[in-house]
């Protein structure tokens, strides 16, 4: 038997909500193929896309760790399973990289199996792959990259996970810009004490923001997407972070931020237009200062 699963890129953090807010877009995404062989064990046999950067080794590669995590829950630690990952988004960009590859390979095997649980089941597997990856086995990737749409973890102990809707007609625009920025760092860097008047600030921000996608209202989504207690630090690592910001709202986007841990940035839009001029013009700024990029442009 063998089955291929694509998995999306996914927005975490959505501005205001660290570690509590993501979104899937519909590409980029990457791509597993699972067979299930006679010979006991997960081998990976091939890796594409990955610029020769990701292990074979099952033991180190985080799709691999967490199919074996699942497979040791449903009692079948020994089934034998060959892997093929290919790489369709770059490594370490902010887009849930990890997530997309992780999320595919769980819901092969869940197929596979013929395991007819819900796949928000399928959460606390991928999250060890996140822990592997950078350390943290934070969700905000890994559920809208599993269960599609925008997602919010309401609570880690006990894991509570949330679908929200989002106004249809929602485009985002998407520059990765191609610095090395991994997700274990930019965590690092971050405060680890806020003081109460950031936080008071900061969940406005998120109650207004959850608040604006259930009431299809753009306008509060825009206002409420703003981070005073993360990208300030973080926006360092993002060479001219503020000027592209200022050229996104400019062009007419309703928000701008860092995609995840970054270095990706993107902007929420009311039209595909728009999006394209966005991408096009802080590639072209990227260019002017000699960092290459990748843009992509999606509905939500
Ligand atoms: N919430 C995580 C972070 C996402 O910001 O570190 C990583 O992609």
């Amino acid at each position: 038997k063998t089955i291929q699963v694509f998995a999306p890129a996914t927005v975490a953090n959505v501005v205001c909500g660290f570690d509590v807010l993501g979104f899937a877009v519909n590409e980029p995404g990457d791509e597993v193929v699972m067979r299930v062989t006679d010979k006991p064990g997960i081998t990976i046999s091939k890796i594409t896309g990955d610029n020769g950067r990701l292990p074979l080794d099952p033991a180190k590669n985080t799709v691999s760790v967490s199919v074996r995590h699942y497979l040791e829950s449903v009692g079948q630690p020994h089934l034998g399973l060959d892997i093929e990952l290919h790489k369709k988004m770059p490594i370490g960009s902010g887009l849930g990289s990890s997530s997309a590859s992780t999320v595919a390979g769980l819901f092969a095997i869940k197929t596979l199996l013929g395991d007819d649980n819900d796949v928000a089941k399928l959460l606390p597997f991928a999250m060890k792959g996140e822990e592997m990856a950078c350390g943290h086995g934070h969700a905000d990737n890994v559920a809208p990259a599993l269960m599609g749409g925008f997602v919010l973890i309401r609570s880690y102990e006990p894991l509570d996970v949330v679908r929200l809707p989002h106004p249809a007609g929602l485009y985002c625009a998407i520059v990765f810009p191609d610095v090395d920025v991994p997700t274990r760092e930019a965590r690092q860097i971050i405060r680890n004490k806020i003081n109460m008047k950031d936080a008071v600030t900061q969940w406005g921000n998120v109650a207004g923001l959850v608040s604006g996608l259930f009431m299809n209202d753009i306008d509060l989504i825009g206002r409420s997407m703003k981070d005073v207690l993360v990208e300030p630090v973080r926006s360092m690592l993002i060479p001219g972070f503020y000027q592209m910001r200022d050229m996104a709202m400019e062009l007419g986007a309703v928000s701008f931020g860092i995609s995840g841990s970054g270095p990706s940035v993107f902007a929420f839009t009311r039209d595909e237009q728009t999006a394209h001029n966005i991408t096009k013009k802080l590639q072209a700024f990227l260019t002017g200062i000699k960092i290459n990029s990748n843009s992509y442009v999606s509905t939500i």
